[in-house]
């Protein structure tokens, strides 16, 4: 297969067939981790560095275990302890570190546009791992997938966002992932926590929870980003948790087969709480399962499986 990208910067950087080779190559991957050895040899003597200027859990390990699943050595640096605290800028570090001749930087960085820049200005591949309010396509993929795996198609699905879709790039790359799969999306949040312009998204906004979650298959909750705020969005935690906290009597609200996901981390009792988490219905942990399988894949992909058409 020839794969005709050098970088990842937005879900729209892949096509419909692109998505579904990333997806038929995750499920083959997901074999390796069930193993004694959970290592094959295809990305061998390749370099990736793991650039993260914000904090994370899932995406930073997954990429990491993925790289080294597949036999590629790994570096991390993060803001703290690096030369960034003395004011070097993003561009100069990432020049310093392609003199050492990587083959890949996956970036996480607060503010949207940097992984495009670097990707523009840089030889080597660069993978998008979140940048501010922009994008996450590596979170929309898994996303997507687990969605897949569990009904076997995306087409027709309704699918609920709920929550802090402004400061949300999960939001925003699930919604472009989602409508090329021709999945009915609906964005759920007050009105405060909508951006801008999103009424031209082509999707569904409602401000009410209630009315939505019994026609859902999927209710997709998402973080308060406190981190990302600078004035207050709603009178309080309990007061959104209120109107928009999915608990046991809104899981009981559910369609019998609906799901529920979240990207992760949890502010729990806001947004979800234990018993939202701990249902049978809920993917959330399949969604991190299916994270590693799929960052596998891109990195196959990227590094080594494809062949690429410059
Ligand atoms: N979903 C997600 O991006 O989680 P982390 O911030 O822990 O990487």
């Amino acid at each position: 297969m020839i794969w005709p990208h050098k970088d990842l910067i937005s879900i729209d950087d892949l096509s419909k067939s692109d998505i579904e080779n990333v997806f038929d190559l995750a499920t083959s991957f997901k074999e390796v981790s069930t193993r004694d050895i959970k290592k094959i040899p295809p990305l061998r003597g390749k370099t990736i560095v793991l650039l993260f200027y914000e904090a994370s859990t899932r995406t930073k390990l997954s990429f990491e275990i993925a790289a080294k699943r597949l036999s590629a050595d790994t570096v991390g640096l993060s803001a703290s302890g690096s030369s960034f605290e003395k004011g070097e800028t993003l561009l100069d570090a990432a020049k310093n570190i392609m003199a050492m001749a990587p083959d890949c930087i996956i970036l996480r960085y607060p503010y949207a546009g940097a992984p495009r820049l670097l990707g523009q200005m840089l030889p080597c591949t660069v993978i998008n791992a979140g940048d501010g309010f922009h994008e996450h396509p590596t979170q929309a993929l898994l996303d997507m997938y687990s969605m897949k795996e569990h009904f076997g198609s995306l087409k027709g699905l309704n699918v609920t966002i709920v929550g802090d879709i402004m400061h949300s790039r999960v939001a925003r790359s699930n919604v472009y992932g989602l409508k090329k799969f021709g999945a009915h999306i609906t964005l759920v949040a007050p009105k405060t926590l909508l951006p801008t312009g999103v009424e031209q998204w082509g999707v569904n906004i409602s401000t009410d929870l209630d009315a939505v979650l019994p026609k859902t298959d999927v209710v997709m909750m998402l973080r308060i980003q406190k981190e990302r705020m600078k004035q207050r969005f709603f009178s309080g935690e309990r007061e959104y948790s209120c109107f928009y906290g999915l608990n046991k009597k809104r899981v009981e609200k559910m369609k019998k087969d609906a799901i529920i996901m979240h990207p992760g981390p949890i502010n729990r009792g806001v947004e979800i709480n234990a018993d939202a988490t701990e249902s049978a219905r809920s993917i959330i942990l399949d969604q991190v399962e299916n994270g590693l399988a799929i960052r596998m894949a891109l990195l196959y992909l990227f590094l080594g499986g494809g062949k690429r058409v410059d």
